[in-house]
């Protein structure tokens, strides 16, 4: 079969890793998939930044919008962040011209994910996301496809590793917050803004994305109660343990008898719990159903290999895929049967 030609916008924590690991394994991913895989192309700001990878022979756009909407490219993987342009106009450019996308960007996803489902199925292109929740752990894929029949009636945990991080860091070294978060964003753990981190926003837009999967329903990523870590204090972690609870930011998503109720808060949990265990950049994701009963995830959930190992998987399903064959939509269903997001009567 004929190589799989990929373009990747994007070339900072996750890029540059996902470059290093697809050159790194070309002859295993080719063996697994089938086919080769090939970088033809890449975007990022600053052409002169060293990043560690071999780039020649790569075509290198200035423009990401030029890359989505011109290269020849099957694949186009989004690698840049923010739910605005360019990586809203890249990912509606390339779809409409049948051009397969993987991103990671839960942002944009909690935007406009539904409106860029709908572009997918509508031009026969595949709107991968794996790494977009949870980093390194298979979640989007439980939910969307290994799930399929269940009823969910509640999705819950940790989904952001930065957040995670300085909270233990701060319990177990007694390091201040400021420098817990600095050794966050040196590791690549957070946001290119790290107030989405710390104040929870991250959390809130993965947790919009699990919501959608799990219920059916369409992306409600503005009907969330929120509240980050930037409160939290040695003290309040200090008495937390005195209690038997450590703290940590959850996101909890749960089917009530009056709609959908969704908060990201920090979450006093108690000490034997697998949750209250979780520790560093490692999440959790929690799913409660009917026929499955309780699936627990745990695992990587941010840092630039974590992050591509998820991407990679997402490329290597494109890869695998037959032509004409039926794609698995975004959101698990068409985007069209996705069901109206009715919210919960707060109690
Ligand atoms: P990053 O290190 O900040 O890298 C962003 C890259 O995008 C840089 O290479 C930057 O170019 C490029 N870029 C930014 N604006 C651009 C523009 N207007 N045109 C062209 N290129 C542009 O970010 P990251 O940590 O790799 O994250 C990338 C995405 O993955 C985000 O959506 C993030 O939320 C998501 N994600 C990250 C992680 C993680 O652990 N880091 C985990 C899961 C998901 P320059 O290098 O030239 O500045
Ligand atoms: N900043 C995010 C986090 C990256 O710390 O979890 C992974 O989505």
């Amino acid at each position: 079969a004929d190589a799989l030609k990929i373009g990747i916008a994007g070339l900072g924590t996750v890029g540059a890793s996902l470059v290093r690991i697809l050159q790194d394994r070309h002859e295993t991913m080719a063996t697994t998939c089938g086919r080769a895989i090939e970088i033809t192309a890449v975007a990022a700001r600053d052409r002169s930044k060293d990043r560690g990878v071999k780039l020649t022979g790569i075509a290198w756009f200035e423009d990401a919008v030029s890359l989505a909407s011109e290269a020849d490219v099957d694949v186009f993987v989004e690698l840049m962040g923010g739910a605005g342009d360019p990586a809203y106009s890249c990912v509606k450019a390339a779809l409409t011209r049948g051009v397969h996308v993987v991103t990671a960007n839960k942002a944009l996803l909690a935007a406009h994910g539904i409106e860029l489902a709908e572009i997918a199925e509508q031009h026969g292109a595949l709107l991968n996301y794996e790494a977009a929740v949870a980093g390194g752990i298979p979640v989007i894929k439980a939910l969307r496809e290994s799930m399929t029949g269940n009823t969910i009636s509640r999705v819950y945990g940790i989904m952001n590793g930065t957040c995670n991080y300085i909270l233990t860091k701060m319990e177990k070294e007694g390091l201040s917050f400021e420098e817990c978060l600095k050794e966050a964003q040196r590791l690549g753990y957070a946001e290119a803004d790290p107030a989405f981190d710390i104040e929870g926003n991250d959390t809130a837009h993965k947790l919009s994305i699990l919501t959608s999967l799990a219920f059916g329903t369409a992306i409600a990523a503005d009907d969330i109660y929120l509240e980050g870590i930037t409160n939290i204090s040695i003290e309040d972690i200090q008495a937390a343990s005195d209690l038997g609870y450590r703290i940590k930011l959850l996101g909890v998503a749960q089917r009530t008898d009056s709609g959908i109720e969704q908060r990201v808060h920090p979450t006093m949990v108690p000490h034997d719990t697998v949750i209250a265990q979780v520790d560093g950049v490692t999440n959790a994701v929690a799913i409660e159903s009917d026929i499955l009963g309780e699936l627990l995830m745990v695992g990587p959930g941010a840092g630039g290999d974590a992050t591509a190992s998820a991407v990679l998987g997402d490329i290597a399903d494109i890869a695998k895929s037959r032509p004409g064959a039926q794609h698995v939509p975004a959101f698990g269903r068409p985007a069209k049967a996705l069901l109206p997001y009715k919210r919960a009567r707060m109690q």
